[in-house]
């Protein structure tokens, strides 16, 4: 520190003190005045001094009661501790301090008060919508009570205040209350019902509030009990059973069921009771209680549990149909029963031929070959604990075994009546038999057998009819449909069938014959003869040829007879005949061959060169064909002379020399003709006449000047016709 700095602080001191010494002896207290406190609280009362060394206190109460504190002295202060404060320090103190001579006071005065707790509402219940509910606010342990003030609110509204004013005959600590009474609507749910308590006091004000929640209840209503499935029950059956019930706050749901005895069994808790494998003792009433805080309500429900029928059933069925022969089972089987007994009998009272086999909850009755004597109705009575069952089953038997047989009179025949009948061997129950005959969709006749049986045995039943066929039949059905009806009307009956196709025959009437190309055909061309017949089956053919002497020559017994390449001698009568059994029809057709003739002999007789008066005999004769015209003409340069001839010959009887000259001979047929001629010469006399040699002929032939002689031919020739010499010319022209 340096110097000067000390010096300071030590001049400082001095002053201090000499201050201090000049100031004059005085007295402080806190809380000045007035104070007030907490009862139970710590309060300490505070006297210093100044101005004095050493001064000395003294505390004491104005009305000089004990002080009920503790007084503390350190230096010039003093301190009088109150722990805890309580009704006794409730007094104007004084603080006295002497120093020396000097002597100095003073007061506080010391309030005190409780108020040490929020109030506290109370509910006279439940707060229940529409019931009258009385609050009760409480503010305790309150002091001085004269200075409280409590209000009640619900929400912001005021439900009531006070101020209690009455004047404490003691200082003590009371507990005030505040009581209201109002009726609860749905609205005040979720409000607050607040309770404010007030301490005025002379210095301050001291607050206190409780707020509290409205609860606002609704008691039990709208309880119900919904039953699934049902409150009618059979044993084993499960049910189920729902609770249902409104309120604030939800009820809880406890199910019970009422005793005989007047009591109840708890049963659940839960809004759900499940019931399985019920059994008839419990049968009786559930209830059903919703219960809250404020209050409860019932429901109940009614379950009958009924004893489970046992039920029978029967196989194959309550009608049975079985083929004589077979091996029927009947069956009986019980449900619902441990142990059931069965008693097999016809409804006659007998007892079944079959044989019975029991086993458990089941019964068969075995017939092993079914016969007329089990055509039965069997009762099955089945008996469980005391109840019993009757079914029954009916047995009918059959005899169905084979299709029915078609037969006829005899063979179709278009337009002949025909007897059909249709036969249905062994049936049995005839009586149940019906037949019909079908002619392609038609019925021809039905019947049904339904005359009374005198005995059981099987029978063959037969149903016949007559019809005309006709050609169209051909091709249809006939059909024999034998239907077995069952005793059991809704029973498809036993059908079985049989079918024929129609073939009806019918006799060959019209033949046709047709010649292609033509009945009248050159020689070498080919011709076919078709013979076509109807009837049915389709009738043979036989084509034949009529032969000159009358009599028939089997030729083909196809359809088409062909003649590849025709002949002269195949002119002639062709006759088709058609044959079936049931009869024969035939046609003929001529066939004409034409041939051209050939070979042509023209000849003089005894030779072409005769004498005067000599008989010559020109004779022409044609090798092919037979029949043709022929003409003898002698030439002459007037005009040709036809000779009158006889089969082709002519007879000169006495030859003139003017007989001489070129005979010609034509042969025609419808297709052509043929030339010859020849030179006769009468001699008589001398005679120098222009000869044609052939010779020359063919030389000029071999030359290859063939137009030439052509024009030669034709000259030497018309020259040798007028001759009777060979004429090539001649030759070609018949054939053209
Ligand atoms: C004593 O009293 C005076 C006034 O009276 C005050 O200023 C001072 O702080 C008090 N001293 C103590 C130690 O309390
Ligand atoms: C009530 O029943 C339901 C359904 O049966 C089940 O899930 C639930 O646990 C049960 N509650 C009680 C309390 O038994
Ligand atoms: C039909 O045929 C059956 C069996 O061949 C025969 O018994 C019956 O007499 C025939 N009916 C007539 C009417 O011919
Ligand atoms: C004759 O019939 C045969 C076979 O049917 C045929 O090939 C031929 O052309 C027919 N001939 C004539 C001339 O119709």
């Amino acid at each position: 520190m340096p110097k000067k700095m000390v010096t300071i602080l030590g001049a400082l001191t001095v002053l201090w003190i000499l201050f201090a010494a000049s100031q004059a002896f005085k007295l402080d207290i806190s809380p000045q005045d007035k104070t007030i406190a907490h009862i139970g609280d710590y309060l300490s009362l505070t006297c210093n001094t100044t101005g004095c060394e050493s001064p000395s206190f003294s505390w004491r109460t104005q009305i000089d009661s004990p002080l009920h504190g503790k007084p503390r002295t350190e230096g010039s202060k003093s301190v009088l501790i109150m722990d805890a404060v309580s009704f006794d320090n409730e007094h104007s103190y004084l603080c006295t301090a002497t120093c020396g001579s000097e002597k100095r006071e003073r007061g506080i005065q010391v309030d005190v008060y409780s108020f040490p707790k929020d109030p506290e509402v109370q509910l006279s219940g439940h707060l229940e919508v529409g019931k009258p509910v009385m609050v009760k606010c409480l503010v305790p342990d309150v002091y001085p009570s004269d200075r409280l003030e409590v209000e009640l609110f619900k929400g912001d509204h005021l439900l009531t205040t006070q101020m209690f004013l009455e004047a404490m005959e003691k200082k003590s600590l009371v507990t005030k209350s505040l009581e209201v009474t109002f009726t609860p609507s749905t609205e005040d749910i979720g409000k607050d019902l607040v309770c404010r308590a007030r301490l005025y006091t002379d210095s301050e004000t001291k607050e206190r509030e409780t707020v509290k929640k409205l609860q606002v209840y609704t008691s039990p209503r709208n309880t119900v009990i919904s039953v699934y499935p049902s409150r009618r029950l059979q044993e084993g059956d499960t049910v189920r059973m729902t609770c249902s019930s409104e309120g604030l706050p939800a009820p809880e749901i406890f199910w019970s069921k009422k005793l005989d005895n007047g009591n109840q069994q708890p049963l659940s808790g839960n809004a759900t009771l499940t019931l399985v494998a019920m059994r008839m003792e419990d049968s009786g009433i559930y209830v059903c209680e919703g219960v809250n805080l404020i209050g409860r309500e019932k429901a109940e429900a009614e379950l009958i549990v009924q004893e489970k029928p046992f039920t029978v059933d029967i196989s194959p069925g309550p009608w049975v149909s079985a083929k004589i022969g077979d091996l029927v089972i009947l069956k009986c089987v019980v449900d619902g029963c441990d142990s059931p007994t069965f008693s097999w009998r016809t409804q006659t009272d007998s007892s079944p031929n079959g044989e019975v086999r029991s086993e458990g909850a089941q019964s068969v009755l075995i017939i092993q070959y079914a016969s007329f004597e089990d055509e039965h109705t069997y009762l099955v009575a089945v008996t469980c604990a005391g109840r019993k069952l009757e079914k029954r089953i009916h047995v009918e038997v059959y005899s169905f075994p084979k299709d029915p047989e078609i037969e006829m009179s005899g063979p179709l025949v278009h337009g002949r009546p025909v007897t059909v009948n249709c036969t249905v061997p062994d049936v049995y129950p005839f009586n149940h038999l019906e037949i019909e005959l079908l002619k392609g969709e038609t019925t021809l006749m039905n019947k049904r057998f339904g005359e009374e049986m005198s005995m059981k045995s099987l029978e063959t039943k037969s149903l016949e009819t007559t019809f005309i066929p006709t050609t169209e039949d051909t091709g249809k059905d006939l059909v024999c449909w034998a239907k077995l009806h069952s005793g059991e009307l809704e029973s498809e009956p036993k059908q079985r069938q049989s079918t024929q196709t129609l073939y009806v025959n019918a006799a060959p009437r019209e033949i046709t014959i047709s010649v292609s190309p033509s009945p009248v055909v050159e020689e070498g061309s080919p011709v076919n003869l078709t013979c076509s017949s109807d009837g049915f089956p389709a009738p043979k053919i036989l084509w034949s040829r009529q032969l000159n002497n009358g009599e028939m020559q089997p030729l083909s017994e196809d359809t088409v007879l062909t003649l590849m390449s025709a002949k002269m001698e195949d002119s002639g009568i062709y006759v088709c005949e058609g044959m079936s059994q049931l009869g024969t029809s035939k046609k003929s057709v001529e066939l004409t061959i034409q041939v051209s003739p050939k070979d042509i002999q023209l000849t003089a007789f005894p030779s072409e060169s005769v004498k005067e008066g000599d008989t010559v005999i020109i004779s022409c004769t044609c090798g092919n064909v037979p029949e043709t015209w022929i003409i003898l003409k002698k030439k002459a340069k007037t005009g040709d002379m036809v000779l009158k001839s006889i089969d082709g010959a002519y007879t000169i009887l006495k030859a003139q020399l003017q007989d001489a000259g070129v005979y010609e001979c034509e042969s025609k047929t419808e297709v052509g003709s043929q030339l010859r001629s020849l030179t006769l010469d009468v001699k008589g006399r001398e005679n120098n006449k222009d000869y044609f040699s052939p010779e020359l002929l063919a030389l000029y032939c071999a030359s290859s000047l063939i137009i030439p002689a052509i024009g030669m031919i034709i000259y030497f020739a018309r020259k040798a016709n007028m001759k009777g010499s060979y004429s090539l010319v001649e030759a070609q022209k018949s054939k053209v």
